[in-house]
């Protein structure tokens, strides 16, 4: 089976950082973000598409240099072709059902769970669904019984039809791939979805976590959620406070980390107290305090550097 992942967008919301690294590349509890999509996807998924509109030459250079599990093909895209688009150009490379998924969102959804429910009802397409309080940012459902009756992309704020969003990962039949028009940006969400609502698209609501880590703080966020799931670290170095993931050749000298502090591969703080932050990779660091930030890559601050807050639009992020 193929998964085809959307691989699009400059990052913008995470610059900094994302002038030295491509988003998608970008580590979430010290593994890129695509890498973690890709190695954590179900058995079945033997092939993987990614439909890449940017920087693609890094991203294919990247999954050259790993073994993920599966085979993974680069479709790169001249120009951008919007979500649908990007699926259409994807087509060729799909024999049966397909999972989409948005390439920003981490999340607890079971896929395998999914594709059972998408099996059983025959679906044409499935969307996985999350509850939100303000639902206006995000595409939003209708839902009855598990049938989307209705789908409206980022409705105006008061019109929305419920508070049940559109995850960003989906199952679909090739036919609805066939429906999509080749050649030319399509938005999947406003061209195609309200099209196939109603006639063969499901709903797979799931709870657990889900954010989408395109913002500084939902990457923090992200890094936090994925932090549940890791052993607490210990180091010889350092004070551990919570969890925390140490990259194994970090050097920490007379430290403090966490709650919440990710600490990126070659990473070297002498006297620091690390929190609620990602440190990336080859940082150096002495007498600071880094606190809700994003620090890195391969930077050096300073002696007695204070750091508390990630501003929006990444400002806060050194
Ligand atoms: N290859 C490619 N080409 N990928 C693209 C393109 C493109 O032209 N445009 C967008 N993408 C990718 C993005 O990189 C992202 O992974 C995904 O498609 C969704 O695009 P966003 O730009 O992040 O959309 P959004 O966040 O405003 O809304 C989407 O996600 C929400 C959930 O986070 C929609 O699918 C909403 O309906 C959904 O609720
Ligand atoms: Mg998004």
């Amino acid at each position: 089976m193929e998964a085809i992942i959307l691989v699009g967008g400059f990052g913008t919301r995470l610059r900094p950082l994302t002038l030295t690294v491509p988003k998608p590349l970008l580590p979430l509890a010290n593994v890129p973000m695509l890498e973690r999509l890709v190695r954590e996807l179900p058995a079945a998924f033997d092939t993987v598409l990614l439909a890449v509109n940017y920087r693609a030459d890094d991203i294919a250079l990247h999954f050259g240099k790993i073994d993920a599990g599966r085979r993974v093909i680069v479709v790169p895209e001249a120009e951008p072709l919007g979500t649908g688009g990007a699926m259409r150009n994807c087509r060729d490379h799909v024999t049966g059902t397909a999972a989409v998924f948005n390439g920003d969102v981490v999340s607890s959804l079971d896929l395998t769970a999914m594709l059972a429910q998408h099996r059983a009802t025959g679906a044409r397409g499935t969307l996985a669904l999350w509850e939100v309080a303000d639902p206006s940012r995000y595409g939003v459902v209708e839902l009855r019984g598990s049938e989307i009756l209705q789908f409206q992309e980022k409705p105006t704020p008061g019109t929305e039809l419920s508070r049940l969003i559109n995850a960003g990962t989906y199952l679909l039949e090739p036919e609805v791939l066939d429906l999509i028009p080749a050649g030319r940006k399509v938005s999947v969400e406003r061209e195609i979805f309200p099209v196939v609502a109603g006639d063969g698209l499901y709903g797979f609501p799931f709870d657990g976590y889900w954010v989408d880590a395109g913002t500084p703080e939902s990457y923090l966020e992200a890094n936090r959620l994925l932090l549940d799931r890791q052993a607490t670290a210990s180091h010889r170095g350092a004070e551990i406070r919570g969890r925390a993931l140490i990259a194994d050749d970090a050097r920490l000298d007379g430290c403090i980390v966490g709650p919440d502090a990710v600490i990126g591969p070659g990473a070297q703080l002498t006297d620091c107290e690390v929190r609620h932050s990602v440190v990336l990779g080859g940082t150096t660091a002495r007498e600071a305090l880094i606190a809700e930030a994003i620090v890195g890559p391969d930077i050096t601050l300073a002696g007695g550097c204070r750091r508390e807050v990630v501003a929006p639009e990444g400002r806060g992020a050194w």
